[in-house]
């Protein structure tokens, strides 16, 4: 077939680069380089400084004016914090920076990150060709590393309400968070389909149920970028409150043997991409700039190194043409010396290497691999393709500082109202013995125990202000205790507050014990656990609360259903309220009625450990649950329910 009907067939982006590539073979001395050969000089009239251009036909004009350096420098992602000097980003010509976990400037506040991110694209802009800086962040519930930033419900909650509308609503607000302090890529959603909810990210899961974590995920990427992609970015992407999304962790995060967290899934292949495509598929189609690689292997093959997952699969049959992104040191875990494990990474298809720090060595053995022919130029061309690609549909070449003009959007009372409005759709009410709830706070005296009513880093959960999250009020916001007090000061109701559950004022006889309790705040493979029983603290908490001689209410932050049999057993009425984040006020609304309770259970519910993991039935019918379940999938009481 000639060469002109081939390249004609395919799609035009493909067209484009395929033409830029011949360009590149057949036309030596013509636009772009030799392995080595001195880089062309580009001029102001240069295709790729024509803002009025798509960002393909940008970054395959920029790519011909680039050297092999200029490349690698491109294909290379370090957290901020293993900068041995900032003049590096401009040495190396690094693509990307990220903030982990709690990689926060010492001035936590909107204009400490601002200043930060800025000199970084500065030195960026040094560089001979001046590429700014993609700058990737995890903000997985709200701006989460920004110290007064509004702090969403983790996944698990959102999925308990189950509104795609207001979950797009919280991408925009998250994106606004952002972009106002220069980040322009978000390392968010997460699309894991928790099968097994010991894994310590089920909460960064929206459920077990393919359909929700779709329908959310796919809200959340449109909320944070708009419309359009990466193709038509004046819809969305090129805008200044928008930042670009990350469909993570591509594939199979959720589905690994005991629900350890980087292990192993015991299914072939084919029936991995049946379980957990999904939400990629409704991704892509929604226009996602990138992808996260995950961890975990599949029958002993890390994800990281598989060409038939991370291009066949993802490319080939899924279409995905946006950014592709290795996990943290992911790329590390792959067999081999650090140079093969390179080599395997980006011939599987990594574009971006989240390394996270020895950027040196890595440009060094990046270099190697390509003059050996270990790694062919059009790999390399291929991956920075796609890495200008999303710099051009984000605008960065226009503007790549922070868009200071949003900072009077962080942590706003419009968007805590949002996020207290989400907090109110996430609770799921499991008993409501008597119809003790809703309470009536007319001349109500309730003794509120459990340190956990007063502690906005138990209600937040991991990724908040550090990598594992906190204890205590080190953010802004409301905690259980505050919204309680705030009513009592416009009702007849009065609180009595006992961290430890302890009480001994015999002058006092409280009508209602409200019982705090909840999951240590953790992430990743830091939250896996074997037995998912609170900690003792919590249950100590509970047994002094409860054997007072009072009706008792429990409140449970969790990242996941609990094995919590003696709460059951002895509270009247219990709340699932997972991890609400900065607006705790949301569950209190709930408590006295003043919105309904219409949350669902995104998860099923264990009667313990021993049933893990559930074969979940498959509808929400009681019939067709299997043995084990305590409360199904879509479980939840209403008060309306309870009223009749
Ligand atoms: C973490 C997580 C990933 C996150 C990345 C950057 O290990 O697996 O979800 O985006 O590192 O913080």
């Amino acid at each position: 077939m000639p060469i002109v009907k081939l390249l004609c067939g395919l799609d035009r982006r493909l067209f484009l680069f395929m033409l830029f590539i011949l360009t590149l073979v057949f036309l030596p001395g013509c636009a772009g380089v030799e392995k080595e050969g001195n880089p062309l000089v580009p001029t102001e009239s240069s295709l790729y400084r024509d803002s009025r251009r798509s960002p393909s036909e940008r970054a395959a004009d920029l790519l011909g004016y680039m050297n092999l350096d200029e490349k690698i420098g491109q294909m290379i992602q370090i957290d901020r914090q293993f900068l041995k000097s900032d003049e590096h980003i401009t040495t190396y010509g690094l693509g990307s920076l990220l903030s982990g976990g709690g990689s926060v400037p010492k001035d936590n506040s909107p204009e400490g990150w601002a200043d930060m991110i800025d000199s970084y694209q500065r030195r960026a802009l040094e560089t001979r060709l001046a590429i700014p800086l993609l700058y990737g962040i995890d903000a997985v519930h709200g701006n989460n590393n920004l110290r007064g930033a509004t702090i969403f419900p983790h996944n698990i909650g959102l999925g308990a309400g189950n509104n795609p509308k207001l979950v797009e609503e919280i991408g925009k607000a998250t994106a606004l968070e952002s972009v106002a302090i220069g980040v322009n890529w978000n390392f968010s959603p997460s699309v894991a389909i928790p099968k097994d909810i010991r894994w310590g990210r089920t909460y960064e899961g929206f459920s077990e149920d393919p359909q929700i974590v779709a329908a959310l995920g796919t809200a959340l990427v449109r909320g944070m970028q708009g419309a359009g992609g990466l193709s038509q970015p004046d819809q969305g992407l090129s805008l200044s409150s928008t930042l670009m999304a990350t469909l993570k962790h591509f594939i199979g995060d959720g589905g690994t043997l005991g629900g350890r967290d980087q292990g192993d899934v015991p299914l072939p292949i084919e029936q991995v991409m049946e379980l957990f495509v999904l939400p990629y598929e409704k991704g892509i189609a929604a226009g996602a700039g990138s992808v996260m690689a995950t961890y975990n292997s599949i029958r002993g093959t890390k994800v990281h190194g598989s060409r038939r997952l991370l291009t066949t699969e993802l490319r080939t049959n899924l279409g995905f043409e946006g950014l592709l992104v290795s996990d943290w040191a992911a790329i590390k875990q792959l067999p081999g010396s650090p140079t093969q494990q390179l080599i395997q990474g980006v011939n599987a298809g990594i574009d971006m290497l989240m390394v996270p720090d020895d950027y040196h060595d890595t440009s060094i053995r990046l270099r190697a691999a390509v003059l050996d022919n270990a790694i062919s130029m059009e790999r390399i061309d291929q991956a920075v393709f796609r890495i200008l690609e999303a710099k051009f549909a984000l605008g960065l070449f226009e503007n790549p500082f922070a868009h200071r003009q949003y900072f009077d959007r962080i942590g706003s009372q419009d968007h805590r109202s949002l996020a207290r409005q989400a907090v109110r759709e996430s609770v799921v009410m499991l008993k409501n013995e008597n119809q003790i709830l809703p309470l009536v706070d007319s001349d109500l005296t309730i003794l509120l125990a459990g340190s956990r009513a007063h502690d906005i880093g138990s209600q937040s959960g991991g990724w908040t202000l550090t990598w594992q999250g906190f204890e205590g009020n080190l953010i802004p916001g409301t905690t259980i205790k505050d919204a309680l007090i705030h009513r009592s000061s416009q009702t007849g109701l009065r609180i009595i507050y006992s961290p430890d559950g302890t009480f001994h004022d015999p002058g006092i006889d409280p009508d209602l014990i409200l019982v705090v309790v909840g999951e240590e705040p953790y992430a990743e493979m830091m939250g896996d656990s074997e037995d998912l029983t609170l900690p003792v603290n919590d249950r100590e908490v509970f047994q002094r609360a409860s054997s007072l001689n009072a009706p008792v209410i429990t409140i449970v932050f969790s990242g996941r259903p609990v094995i919590i049999p003696e709460i059951l057993e002895n509270s009247a009425g219990v709340l699932a309220a997972w991890l609400p984040g900065s607006e705790g006020a949301g569950v209190i609304d709930v408590l006295f009625g003043d919105v309904p309770v219409t949350g669902t259970l995104p998860f099923t519910w264990p009667k313990g450990v021993q049933y893990l993991p559930l074969q979940f039935g498959v509808d929400d019918d009681p019939a067709t649950q299997p043995p084990g379940v305590l409360f199904p999938r879509g479980f939840g009481l209403t008060y309306t329910e309870e009223r009749d």
